[in-house]
């Protein structure tokens, strides 16, 4: 009785729904068809939408809902539209692949995306497809080809991940494309085939870095918030239909294409929020049907071309936030912002020539660290090397080295202060990694300006915070010219190998593409350890700090410095800007040097060592003078006084000498011992690079100065009393 009851229910509210809802529609599905939307109701978990669904329902006689849209041609589904309440949204972050199988967001660990399609494809004229918001997890299938005759296909607020399928390209009939909120990432396939394709949606992903190659029929491109780190391609002339074309927050550069206003369909232009820099064009027209166009947040600099001048009745211009000079609004940054922020991201002038020479570089620069091997060889030739140079040499410059090898024998026969080979010396350093863009992004605060701390125009330096809260530096570096994914790779090996007791460490690194077409260019972001203990410099500028600097200490500092050239120098890279600033000390005021050529990435040649501005050697010498002085030296002509001064008291008395140098350190050294570090340091400042000593040869006058004051300490000299106050005063500075 009941039973019939609502049978009659149903075929009255059957007749309903037919005379009013769905005329179109034939009433009798065709059974094959019905049992796949069971099975598509079971595979997604029962969503509310589909829960009533039972063996009496009519399902082309379904009214239309937004959540639930069913419509049938000749006993088959043509469209199945879906809306769950399972929606992605950016505040759920922390999920990914390994836990959407878990996650109350999404379909549980039995939802197979695949098998979902396979299903999905019996429904063989099936011309409109959106499933959406349903926790849909995945890669995005390759089945997705075999539906016939798909026209529109809407697959938003999943969690499909992974790259688009290739398959999708063959989709020949497809008009509308939506992806967006998802979790697709990597390259968009060449799309160019749909010949048909008016909409595309992929907003909302990961997908990049190229700009996705698009076919001219296409009507509406939402591209928002991905990652396309590339320019608009020049193809955009033939999109004679386009009407809305929305990029913001892509990360796009380069500058934007006047003909982009001028397209003849074009109403709606949405830029904001990218990196797009230079000047638009002044002659730029618009459609006159443009009413719609945000530029804002960009680094576009110059004058506003007159038909985005002004906001009119029918026309919304935005245009704040970049450094144009000649708009109406006020809130624009200054040129130098905008400038210096295009360099970090714009790709340079194109340069093909060097990239050869730079693969000799790195080359040299594998064979070096295969020399290192070799350092005890290399210091025993250094030394035989010297001995004859100073028989042969009289000049001034060696005149003083003479005397005291020649008194007092190798001291480096005694082996106890002979410098390890490198392979012991990257104990106890971290751990290297590779950085993703988000990371980098992350730590700096989106490469906020406040957190620059430092660079030139071409290598800006970020301070930043990693997730494990570690504060680290970030350099930005450039890159000049092209380079193969694997030369960088390998280059970036190099790198990762430059580890030394006495360099700050590369924590690791991230290499970001840009296209640029028809190049790529690279950016590559170098994690620096963050010695916070401040550097040589601040030490010997404060009178307190530079009190606890006695001898044995300072020895020790420059010797740290001299080893770091040495492995630097052994590795073959010169010209590391050596410079009181630019030695940073730790806790336990070991030195390290922070300024070291990572150039070799992106310096056209390298420059000549002949150069005392560049030539290490020299730099070492004004460094020692400095610690020996106990003060900053400004100019060139303060040098050569100082230096004309110890050359001229060397040969007097012992007396005259210690006039020059730092009184906090009086009586604190041996007097052969501070002569012999100031007889190498005047060798380092010779005007003639050929007379200046090789960092072996520096690095042996300073364990021979050392011995020397560790034999004068031993005979009691530097009283115990003294060496205690040394360490209380250690404890103070920090
Ligand atoms: C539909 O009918 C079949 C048998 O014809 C039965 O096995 C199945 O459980 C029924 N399904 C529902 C949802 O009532
Ligand atoms: C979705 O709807 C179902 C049934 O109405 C409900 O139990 C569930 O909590 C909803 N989920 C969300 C995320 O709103
Ligand atoms: C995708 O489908 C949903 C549900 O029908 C709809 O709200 C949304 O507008 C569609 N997206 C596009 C870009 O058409
Ligand atoms: C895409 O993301 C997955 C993890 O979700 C990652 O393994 C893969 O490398 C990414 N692909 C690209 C091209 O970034
Ligand atoms: C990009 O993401 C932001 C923040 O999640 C959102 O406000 C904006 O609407 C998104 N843009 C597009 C084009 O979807
Ligand atoms: C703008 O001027 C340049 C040269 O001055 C010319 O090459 C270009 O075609 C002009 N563009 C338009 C849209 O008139
Ligand atoms: C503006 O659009 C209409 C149709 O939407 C078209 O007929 C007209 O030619 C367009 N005007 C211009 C200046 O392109
Ligand atoms: C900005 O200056 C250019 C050239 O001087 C001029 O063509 C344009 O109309 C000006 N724009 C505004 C908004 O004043
Ligand atoms: C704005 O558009 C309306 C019709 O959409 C038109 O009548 C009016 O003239 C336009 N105003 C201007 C200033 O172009």
């Amino acid at each position: 009785m009941e039973n019939s009851w609502i049978r009659f229910t149903v075929l009255v509210s059957g007749v309903l729904f037919f005379l009013f809802y769905v005329p179109v529609s034939n009433a009798q599905l065709a059974p094959a068809e019905s049992r796949i939307l069971f099975q598509v109701q079971q595979i997604l978990e029962f969503p509310p939408a589909l829960q009533t669904w039972n063996n009496w329902t009519s399902f082309c006689c379904l009214p239309h809902t937004p959540f639930l849209v069913i419509v049938c041609s000749n006993n088959h589904i043509t469209e199945l539209t879906i809306v769950g309440n399972k929606s992605f949204s950016s505040q759920i972050t922390k999920l990914s692949p390994r836990n959407f199988a878990i996650s109350q967001h999404t379909l549980s660990v039995k939802f197979s995306i695949d098998t979902f399609f396979t299903v999905l494809t019996k429904l063989s004229n099936l011309q409109k497809l959106s499933l959406v918001s349903l926790g849909l997890w995945g890669p995005l299938s390759d089945k997705i080809n075999q539906f016939r005759s798909l026209s529109v296909l809407n697959i938003s607020s999943n969690f499909i991940y992974g790259s688009i399928t290739p398959s999708i390209a063959t989709s020949q009939s497809l008009r509308s494309l939506v992806l967006s909120n998802n979790l697709l990432n990597g390259s968009v396939p060449d799309l160019k085939g749909l010949k048909f394709l008016e909409e595309i949606d992929l907003s909302n992903n990961h997908l990049g870095p190229e700009f996705p190659s698009l076919p001219n029929s296409l009507i509406c491109i939402t591209l928002g918030n991905n990652s396309l780190r590339s320019e608009i391609p020049r193809d955009f002339h033939a999109f004679n239909k386009l009407q809305i074309l929305s990029l913001s927050s892509c990360k796009l550069i380069g500058p934007i294409p006047s003909f982009l206003f001028s397209l003849p369909s074009i109403m709606f232009i949405n830029l904001a929020k990218n990196q797009f820099s230079g000047a638009l064009s002044t002659n730029v027209s618009c459609n006159g049907n443009l009413t719609f166009i945000d530029i804002s947040y960009n680094l576009l600099i110059g004058n506003l071309p007159s038909c985005l001048g002004s906001n009119t009745e029918n026309k919304t211009v935005i245009t704040t936030w970049n450094c144009l000079s000649n708009t109406t609004t006020k809130y624009q940054r200054s040129y130098t912002f905008c400038h210096k922020e295009a360099l970090a991201v714009e790709p340079p002038a194109r340069d093909r020539e060097s990239s050869t020479l730079k693969l000799g570089i790195v080359l040299g620069i594998i064979g070096g660290i295969i020399a290192i091997l070799g350092a005890f060889g290399f210091l025993a030739l250094a030394f035989f090397r010297k001995v004859q140079r100073n028989r042969a040499d009289d000049s001034k410059c060696d005149s003083f080295i003479i005397e005291k090898t020649s008194v007092h024998g190798f001291p480096i026969g005694n082996g106890r202060h002979v410098p390890q080979p490198m392979r012991l010396t990257s104990i106890g350093l971290p751990l290297y990694h590779v950085f993703t863009l988000e990371e980098m992004e992350d730590a700096t605060n989106n490469f906020d300006p406040s957190n620059l701390v430092g660079g030139g125009f071409q290598d800006l330096v970020y301070k930043g915070r990693l997730r494990d809260g570690s504060v680290v530096l970030v350099k930005c570096l450039k890159l000049k010219q092209k380079h193969s994914p694997q030369a960088l790779q390998q280059k970036m090996e190099v790198i990762s190998k430059l580890r030394h007791r006495h360099l700050v460490s590369v924590l690791g690194h991230c290499i970001v593409a840009y296209q640029d077409h028809p190049n790529t260019s690279t950016t590559v972001f170098i994690v620096l350890e963050n010695i916070a203990n401040g550097s040589l410099r601040d030490l010997l500028s404060d009178w307190r700090k530079r009190e606890v600097l006695k001898w044995p200490q300072r020895m020790a500092i420059t010797m740290g410095i001299a080893r770091g050239i040495q492995y630097l120098h052994t590795g073959g890279v010169q010209g590391n800007d050596l410079k009181t600033e630019n030695i940073r000390l730790d806790e336990s005021l070991t030195a390290k040097i922070s300024s070291y050529n990572l150039a070799l990435l992106s310096k056209g040649g390298t420059e000549s060592p002949e150069s005392p501005e560049t030539d290490d050697i020299y730099r070492l010498g004004v460094i020692l003078i400095e610690v020996i002085t106990g003060r900053p030296i400004n100019s060139q002509s303060e040098l050569d006084d100082l230096k004309f001064q110890f050359e001229r008291r060397l040969s007097v008395t012992p007396a005259e000498l210690r006039g020059l140098i730092d009184p906090s350190i009086r009586g604190t050294f041996a007097y052969d011992s501070l002569k012999t570090v100031v007889q190498i340091t005047m060798n380092c400042l010779c005007k003639d690079s050929s007379k200046r000593p090789t960092v072996e040869d520096v690095l042996w006058h300073m364990h021979y100065s050392v011995q020397v004051q560790e034999g004068w300490t031993g005979s009691g000299n530097l009283s115990g009393n003294l060496s205690g106050n040394l360490c209380r005063n250690l404890e103070h500075t920090r």
